[in-house]
């Protein structure tokens, strides 16, 4: 099964891309994530890449669209993946589709951007593993300790509430289109495309997705 996870920042795509790939065993594609392992690991992609994570901007379309192509073409991805935070733009979309690989179903995960802005300032993370914790909605057992391995969880540099508003814009302006273009193939036939509400609880959002990814 090939899956895009669309939505805006917060609003769960890690969270149910958690329980997605466990469900069907599928690789969890995160650029987000391998950006931030580039980060942390001080590659050239990390340097290039830190500045412009940090303020809230989308890295370079060329730079996303050969990280992907290096990432999807590997073993693990045969029997299909999950992708989540990609694509961004209608230029990674066309990309991917240049790419030549026939997708399964968009879903795409709906929440108001006021909401999104008290969720961020309360995510916590553990770096090594991309677990995502909330320290109202889904708190570690132990207060800032990852559940399975007892490292610090830590808050994301771009969680803070000017830099979510700026990643919020830019949302709107360059990856929301997204959904009208993956609209337009799904009435084509090309893909099945579905959106839901990403507000109420965790588990009955995730149950939704897997009807939806199990109707078909
Ligand atoms: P990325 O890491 O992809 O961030 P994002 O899309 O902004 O998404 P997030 O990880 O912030 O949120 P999410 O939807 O996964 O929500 P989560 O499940 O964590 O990208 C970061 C940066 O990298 C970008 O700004 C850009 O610079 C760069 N980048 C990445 N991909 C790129 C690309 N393709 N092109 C160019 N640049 C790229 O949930 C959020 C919080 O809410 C958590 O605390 C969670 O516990 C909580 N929560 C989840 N569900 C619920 C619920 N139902 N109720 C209450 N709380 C909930």
């Amino acid at each position: 099964m090939r899956v895009i996870l669309l939505g805006s920042p917060g609003s769960g795509k890690g969270t149910q891309a958690q329980f997605i790939t466990q469900r069907y065993r599928i690789p969890q594609l995160s650029t987000g994530d391998m950006l931030r392992a580039a980060v942390r690991e001080g590659t050239p992609l990390g340097l290039e890449a830190k500045k412009i994570m940090q303020s809230g901007g989308l890295v370079s379309d060329e730079i996303i669209l050969r990280l992907m192509e290096e990432r999807i073409s590997r073993e693990d991805c045969r029997q299909g993946f999950l992708l989540d935070g990609f694509p961004r733009t209608i230029p990674q979309a066309d990309g991917l589709a240049a790419m030549g690989i026939a997708l399964d179903h968009i879903v795409e995960i709906v929440v108001d951007d006021e909401e999104i802005v008290r969720r961020l300032s309360g995510r916590r993370v553990h770096p090594a593993s991309g677990r995502v914790y909330h320290i109202l909605f889904k708190p570690p057992r132990q207060p800032g300790k990852d559940d399975e391995t007892g490292e610090p969880l830590i808050q994301r540099e771009d969680d803070k509430e000017p830099t979510v508003r700026k990643r919020l814009q830019v949302y709107h302006e360059q990856t929301e289109p997204l959904v009208r273009y993956y609209k337009n193939q799904a009435d084509r036939g090309l893909v099945k495309f579905s959106s839901l509400g990403g507000v109420g609880d965790v588990e009955k959002i995730r149950d939704e997705i897997f009807a939806l990814l199990d109707r078909n």
